[in-house]
């Protein structure tokens, strides 16, 4: 492991705004912060919304920003990318702005059913070939439905027209209600929504602008649970 890596390992031990749960702890019982996170984390009562595989947390910490008036989890395996967006919420001084290390597939051992009103998913793995491991799978949309609200919602953000209408066909065949829906956000949707909307949209993560460079168009769609 290169010495960077071992240096930003070693900081998130000592983030008090970084919880990375063991394995252990996941099986016996699951997270002590589960069902809690607003109480027992962010310290106040707010709506909590989650970003799976959220990388560098460049959507957790810019919606973070847009809405201080709600509390913020990004989730995602790797450390070192963990470290990044910790490091720019303390930067930034926002107190709104947790991150979780761990498996998306732990997520019913680390939050209570009904404790999250939204979650996003930002340019996630599209799994060619493996629909189940995509993360708008049936699996994945029951899992949610148990720690989401009643009324909460999904977003998807993605370069990966595979992905965009696997999530559309899902809806669908689940008959969610969908309440924006674009195959072509920065030439369509963010023209045609309010200004705080296209803030929300216009916020670029580290592969969304890769894959900007390279041309390629973004999709989204917002639907509920
Ligand atoms: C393609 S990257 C996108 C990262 C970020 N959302 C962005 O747009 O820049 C996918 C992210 O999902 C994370 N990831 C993949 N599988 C995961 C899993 N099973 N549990 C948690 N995170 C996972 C990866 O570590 C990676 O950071």
């Amino acid at each position: 492991m290169g010495k960077n890596k071992i240096r930003r390992f070693a900081e998130n031990a000592t983030f008090p705004h970084v919880v990375q749960p063991t394995f252990e702890e996941l099986r016996a019982g699951g997270l002590a912060l589960k069902g809690r996170w607003n109480g027992g984390f962010f310290k106040r009562e707010a709506p909590l919304v989650l970003e799976l595989g959220c990388g560098g947390g460049e959507y957790t910490v810019g919606l973070a920003q847009l809405q201080p008036e709600k509390n913020y989890i990004g989730v995602d395996i790797k450390g070192a990318r963990i470290w990044r967006g910790a490091k720019t919420a303390q930067e930034l001084g926002l107190a709104n702005v947790g991150f979780l290390r761990t498996h998306v597939d732990h997520i019913l051992e680390c939050f209570g059913p009904g404790e999250v009103s939204e979650i996003w998913l930002t340019f996630s793995d599209p799994q060619i070939g493996k629909a189940r491991k995509r993360l708008t799978s049936p699996l994945f949309l029951a899992r949610y439905r148990q720690i989401l609200r009643p009324g909460g919602l999904v977003h998807l953000k993605t370069d990966s027209p595979l992905l965009y209408e696997y999530t559309l066909e899902q809806i669908a065949e689940h008959k969610l209600p969908v309440h924006e829906q674009s195959g072509n956000v920065y030439a369509d949707l963010v023209r045609r929504v309010p200004p705080q909307e296209q803030a929300v949209l216009n916020i670029r993560t580290r592969y969304e602008e890769m894959w900007l460079a390279e041309g390629r168009t973004i999709h989204y769609v917002r639907f509920g649970m």
